[in-house]
């Protein structure tokens, strides 16, 4: 045999994970909880998670798990493409990646030899320390058929490239959410599926699509550009271009956002008397799934 054969291709991972409470537990054997501590300090703060890793509890500014619960129904019903053999599934706006090791784990405790399959899941997110927290997480779950690609949606050059694209918390951030919309889809083959996330104003009674556009700050947020009620969310998807768009939900995120260090709680950015209003005086936003089709 020649020296440089490999017989063994996979060391056996000795690690588990699971859900404690709403935290997502990294247990690896033997656990290295000061190297985990150590590197900690490098990657900036958390937004997304927490995390329990050999036994170092990594809190983050969002309860992440909330929209998680949210979320898995919709992917449960897109299950048969998730399962399929080359799938290419994209998450645009990524952050640390939260939601694709959620969703691998998912897929591994549904089927346990998903990750050997040609599947690739990328995460998109432009921010270092997101891509630094990414790197450091997918470092304990090497197996995780997972890639990080420093880009936002802009960067999504390549036509009919994803089976499935999740975008959540990034319509509102852009100027122009229609080339945005148009961009995810060009991303998508046809037939594709979008699961798309983003921030809603209540509706008006007579139901006239409606949205605002915040003069500053909005929720205390800085950057928002384009808050939709449903009705215009829906108008807009269909105007540039997708098929079967569904609203999935519509729920108040109130405690997904927490106080953490010096970053606000979502509740400190509504008005103390009326929460049905933020502290700019505008109408509180609610938050929107809806799911749709190239
Ligand atoms: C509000 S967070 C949402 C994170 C995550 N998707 C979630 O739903 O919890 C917005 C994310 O979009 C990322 N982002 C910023 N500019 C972007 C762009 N041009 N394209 C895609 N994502 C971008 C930010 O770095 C951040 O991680």
């Amino acid at each position: 045999m020649p020296l440089d054969s490999h017989p063994v291709r996979y060391a056996v991972l000795l690690m588990r994970t699971y859900m404690q409470d709403d935290c997502f537990v990294i247990e690896r054997d033997p656990p290295d909880a000061v190297g985990v501590r150590s590197i900690l300090p490098s990657l900036g703060p958390f937004r997304k998670g927490p995390f329990l890793i050999d036994g170092v509890f990594i809190d983050s500014h969002w309860n992440s798990d909330l929209k998680w619960k949210v979320l898995l129904p919709m992917l449960e019903d897109l299950l048969p493409i998730l399962r399929e053999s080359r799938v290419r599934l994209a998450d645009v706006g990524s952050n640390n990646g939260y939601y694709l090791f959620r969703l691998v784990d998912w897929m591994l405790g549904l089927d346990p030899t998903w990750a050997e399959g040609d599947r690739l899941c990328t995460a998109f997110d432009p921010v270092a320390d997101f891509e630094a927290q990414f790197r450091f997480l997918h470092g304990l779950l090497p197996h995780y058929p997972l890639r990080f690609e420093r880009a936002g949606w802009q960067s999504l050059s390549e036509h009919d490239a994803f089976d499935i694209v999740l975008c959540m918390g990034v319509l509102y951030h852009h100027t122009d959410p229609a080339e945005m919309l148009r961009t995810l889809r060009s991303s998508l083959r046809k037939g594709g599926r979008l699961i798309l996330e983003t921030m809603v104003v209540p509706s008006r009674e007579d139901r006239v699509p409606y949205a605002i556009v915040p003069p500053g700050r909005y929720a205390g947020a800085k950057g928002i550009w384009f808050v939709p009620d449903v009705h215009a969310l829906l108008v807009l998807m269909r105007r540039t271009g997708w098929q079967k768009v569904e609203l999935a939900s519509v729920r108040s995120a109130i405690d997904e956002q927490k106080r953490f260090g010096d970053f606000p709680s979502f509740r400190e950015m509504l008005d103390e008397n009326d929460i049905t209003r933020t502290i700019e005086g505008l109408p509180a936003p609610q938050r929107a799934f809806v799911i749709a089709q190239k």
